[in-house]
């Protein structure tokens, strides 16, 4: 499965370190919407959806989380704790977010508002609209 992983530069000094995000530059897409979950409890799973249309990129901005990506045809995971760096989900890719870090700070750029008829909450249909 073709993995897209954004690194994002970093500006550091003896200050710190400060990311920018610019859509069409860095982020490949016009950023229409951007969410962000925290003081998510362990042992959740969230996510559990794919998106017909949707393209967003998830950047970990404190902490660390695991993605579970499955395009239909296989399923890779991913350790997210790099703020750094930023994983492109596209659309029609069901995803799965757990093993959250108590401090977990996951962002979300998307390029779309939301829109709940954009979701298929079922794996069942969406292995059946990949077919
Ligand atoms: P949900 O889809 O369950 O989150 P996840 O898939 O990440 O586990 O969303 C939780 C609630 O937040 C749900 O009631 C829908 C709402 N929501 C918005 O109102 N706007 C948004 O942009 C998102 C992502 C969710």
């Amino acid at each position: 499965m073709d993995i897209k992983l954004i690194q994002l530069q970093k500006h550091g000094d003896a200050r710190g370190s400060l990311v920018s995000l610019e859509d069409q530059k860095n982020v490949p897409f016009t950023i229409r919407r951007v969410y962000y979950l925290f003081g998510t409890q362990p042992n959740v799973r969230r996510g559990l959806h794919a998106h017909k249309n949707l393209r967003q990129l998830v950047i970990v901005v404190r902490g660390s989380c695991r993605f579970l990506l499955d395009d239909g045809n296989e399923h890779i995971e991913i350790f997210l704790d790099n703020p750094a760096q930023g994983l492109l989900i596209e659309s029609m890719m069901w995803r799965e977010m757990y093993d959250f870090s108590e401090d977990c700070v996951l962002m979300v750029l998307a390029d779309a508002h939301y829109d709940e008829s954009d979701y298929i909450r079922s794996h069942e249909q969406f292995m059946e609209s990949k077919r």
